[in-house]
């Protein structure tokens, strides 16, 4: 029998840890490590491209104080934590990868400031009006507590970490301890204004609240300052550099080896009770082996699941006639990301109906690819690659004898019939975030104007569901997506999924050859 006191209950608390705490075992621990410097450190693969995208920070924001946070490592629960991804700004200005960096920040400090005048470090070239320091908790020393007790940070834990040199050689940037980076960046709010990167760092954001209020300054005002800055960020991503369609070409690699083999898979999905995990697991396989995991929950839905967008709970069934809707998109190394989808038949065949309806979706999204390689002939807004998608879903839709309405009364504003079967639009910008650059201004986004650099999806879609009364029977069950990554070129496009099976009969040669059907 027990009896309750605070004793217990810390006990309790720390029930997990059997790490002993005598003077003789951290005498021990701290002992004996070979703590050679780390070798072979290189500049990582961004490194040559970053300092531009800095510039560009420095030269909007002159005399002002910049703040991009990675974030924090988020708890899963208890003391077990998700797989760290920093925040999309700060990787782009920092060029960091896979699981760097927790709680790092990369500031911006104007030139003019006493923080920046009374640093010794040389003035990154990159930024002329800003001092950048990428502050981040280096590697403790062996003999310290941290190295063997802190599973979060030790190296005993989680393997090597970079000390400030190493990490200043492979990103290019001035480094300092981030032990002091509170500090330095909600000070002397009086006569120098802060603007935060929101949404990665919460306990960051409220100390520099609390010095934004202790210096007087107007909260609201600051938050739309903020917000600008977030706008920015997101707007110094819609024109990709050569290094990052590269880094998408190579996302999209990995995610043409994750579809064959979910391909491949298809037969064996058809023998197991939750078949689409079959499908989901066969590709995340790839993802995770070549690149640092998935840019998105995988969609892996079978007949009906299609029609529900955003099916990654993935625990169906598999049956033969079935469409399979797989949605997926590999994301490398580097953080960048694929979105690619695949609707395939099962066995090998589309129906009659199956075959009308992808013929339908592929028209659109042909008719939403010579849109954008229009751009040649004269301007082109990002909302005209789904207007011309839309209008062949409306048309077609109306052959099958569903819109209840004219074609042109469903397309004017006051209509819209036709989208109750596809409701998504067509295209987002594609890159460190499946919806990358989602801050950016509609005047630069919807309404902007195709330009060389950009990357973005064209993916139309028809969804008849099980439930839909307002369809004819054969049509019910059926969802069909074909979705490609597309690069703006100067002369045209470029389809930067043109290696995946995309015509029906490229879809079924596919299927045939690595999921053919049993033969006994
Ligand atoms: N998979 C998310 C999307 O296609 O937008
Ligand atoms: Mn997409
Ligand atoms: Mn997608």
């Amino acid at each position: 029998m027990s009896t309750s006191s605070s004793d217990d209950l810390s006990d309790r608390v720390n029930n997990r840890s059997h790490r002993p705490s005598s003077n003789a075992f951290r005498d021990f621990v701290a002992s004996g490590w070979d703590r050679t410097p780390l070798t072979d450190v290189a500049p990582l693969p961004a490194a040559a491209w970053t300092p531009e995208r800095r510039a560009a920070v420095s030269r909007r924001f002159p005399g002002e104080r910049i703040v991009v946070p990675a974030g924090p490592l988020k708890v899963r629960s208890n003391d077990t934590d998700y797989r760290f991804r920093a925040h999309s700004a700060f990787i782009h200005l920092t060029g960091l990868e896979t699981e760097s960096e927790p709680d790092a920040l990369l500031v911006f400090e104007p030139n003019d400031t006493a923080e920046a005048a009374a640093s010794t470090a040389a003035v990154s070239p990159d930024a002329a009006g800003h001092t950048v320091t990428l502050w981040f908790r280096p590697r403790a020393g062996a003999d310290t507590e941290e190295f063997f007790s802190d599973a979060r940070y030790g190296e005993y834990w989680v393997g090597p970490r970079d000390d400030l040199e190493t990490m200043s050689v492979r990103t290019g940037i001035r480094t300092a301890d981030s032990s002091t980076a509170l500090d330095s960046v909600t000070k002397d709010l009086g006569s120098v204004s802060v603007r935060v990167v929101r949404g990665a760092d919460q306990a960051l954001e409220q100390a520099i609240d609390a010095a934004r209020a202790q210096a007087s300054a107007d909260q609201e005002t600051a938050e739309v300052g903020d917000d600008e800055l977030a706008e920015f960020l997101s707007e110094l991503r819609l024109i990709k550099d050569e290094h990052e369609v590269g880094q998408l070409r190579r996302a999209i690699d990995i995610t043409r080896a994750g579809f064959d083999r979910a391909v491949a898979s298809l037969q064996e999905a058809t023998r197991h009770p939750r078949g689409e995990r079959v499908i989901e697991t066969s590709f995340e396989s790839a993802a995770r082996l070549d690149g640092y995991g998935v840019g998105y929950d995988t969609i892996a839905a079978a007949g009906d699941h299609a029609c529900t967008l955003h099916w990654i709970r993935n625990d169906g069934t598999v049956r033969p006639g079935d469409l399979v809707l797989l949605d997926a998109g590999a994301e490398a190394d580097s953080l960048y990301t694929a979105d690619i989808t695949r609707t395939l038949p099962v066995d090998g065949t589309f129906t009659p109906v199956q075959a009308r309806i992808y013929d339908a979706v592929l028209e659109a999204a042909d008719a939403a690819f010579a849109k954008a390689a229009s751009h040649v002939d004269g301007p082109v807004r990002f909302r005209d690659v789904h207007a011309a998608a839309m209008e062949v879903i409306a048309r077609r839709l109306h052959d099958f004898g569903l819109l209840p309405v004219s074609v042109e009364e469903s397309l004017s504003d006051a209509g819209q019939q036709h989208r109750r079967w596809m409701v998504h639009g067509t295209s987002h910008h594609l890159g460190l975030d499946v919806h990358d650059c989602a801050q950016a201004r509609r005047d630069m986004y919807l309404d902007g104007l195709l330009e060389p650099g950009m990357v973005f999806t064209i993916e139309p879609g028809l969804y008849f569901k099980a439930a839909d009364q307002l369809v004819p029977a054969e049509f019910r069950g059926i969802g069909v997506r074909i979705e490609d990554d597309v690069l703006v070129t100067p002369d045209g496009v470029e389809n930067l999924s043109a290696g995946f099976p995309r015509t029906r009969a490229e879809v079924e040669a596919w299927v045939q050859q690595l999921a053919p059907g049993r033969t006994d």
